[in-house]
């Protein structure tokens, strides 16, 4: 059985699972049944991180990096993303988002998935949510392209904008994992319930865990309420505010070129 077929058998084992529930979902471990080489080399990026941030060195992934420089091999990612076929999401996708924004950001936001604008774009965060956290990043002066860079757990649209499955997180987690490598930001802002417990492996709900700093990968990790989450209730960007003002503070004590500007 092919990888992508294995996929979609753990795809629908976890709806019929899902249904037993009562819709209830939790997340599950990573799955050992997606393509073997995507899940290697994500424990090895993992732990080849954790080496090299021992030795403080520059992060290199020689098993990818078939150019010299890091730039073109965020681009290869991107490339790679947009022939992916290792989930069921790339059936009804009309395009694959990998990400945007400046190549050595301060700051990488994670979000969950595409919605419909990104899907028909191919640009992360461009629909009414994406305006907003355009807005909430300017308000403490990052921005996509100067500063920032914006990616999502998975890069294709869950159908009616379902939550991701678990065996669909898990395809897509190695590409995250090496755009993480290769921007090497000095703070991840996770925006939302869902990457938050993916990347935190936890099933602690959002208001739990917003507002606290942990590490992923060795990077300072800050989650907050997703941008949609404000749109739908006004009482939580109080809170939100709070988050991002935490942000700047960590931003203007750890890098002097942010506090000058
Ligand atoms: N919501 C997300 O989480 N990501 C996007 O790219 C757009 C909306």
């Amino acid at each position: 059985m092919t990888a992508p077929e294995k996929t979609r058998l753990a795809n629908l084992f976890d709806t019929i699972d899902d249904y037993l529930r009562d819709g209830y979902r939790s997340p599950r471990p990573e799955y050992s049944f997606t393509d073997d080489i995507i899940e290697d080399s994500a424990a090895s990026l993992e732990s080849v991180h954790e080496e090299k941030k021992a030795e403080n060195s520059f992060v290199q992934i020689d098993t990818y990096s078939g150019d010299e420089s890091g730039d073109s091999s965020l681009e290869k990612i991107a490339d790679e993303i947009k022939r992916c076929t290792l989930c069921g999401l790339c059936e009804k996708r009309t395009q694959a988002v990998p990400g945007e924004g400046t190549l050595h950001p301060l700051v990488l936001v994670i979000g969950e998935g595409p919605g419909a604008d990104e899907d028909r774009t191919g640009r992360p965060f461009v629909g009414k949510a994406g305006q907003l956290l355009d807005k909430m990043l300017a308000s403490i002066g990052l921005y996509r392209g100067k500063n920032c860079f914006i990616a999502n757990v998975v890069k294709c649209r869950p159908p009616n904008n379902r939550d991701p499955l678990p065996a669909e997180t898990a395809a897509c987690r190695a590409y995250l994992l090496r755009q993480i490598t290769l921007l090497n930001p000095r703070v991840i802002l996770s925006v939302g319930r869902i990457p938050t417990q993916i990347l935190l492996n936890t099933a602690d709900g959002i208001t739990k865990l917003r507002g606290r700093f942990t590490e992923f990968m060795g990077i300072p990790f800050l989650p907050t309420f997703h941008p949609s989450a404000l749109l739908r209730d006004e009482n939580l960007k109080r809170p939100a505010w709070e988050d991002l003002k935490l942000l700047r503070q960590m931003l203007i004590e750890a890098v002097p070129e942010y506090a000058e500007e």
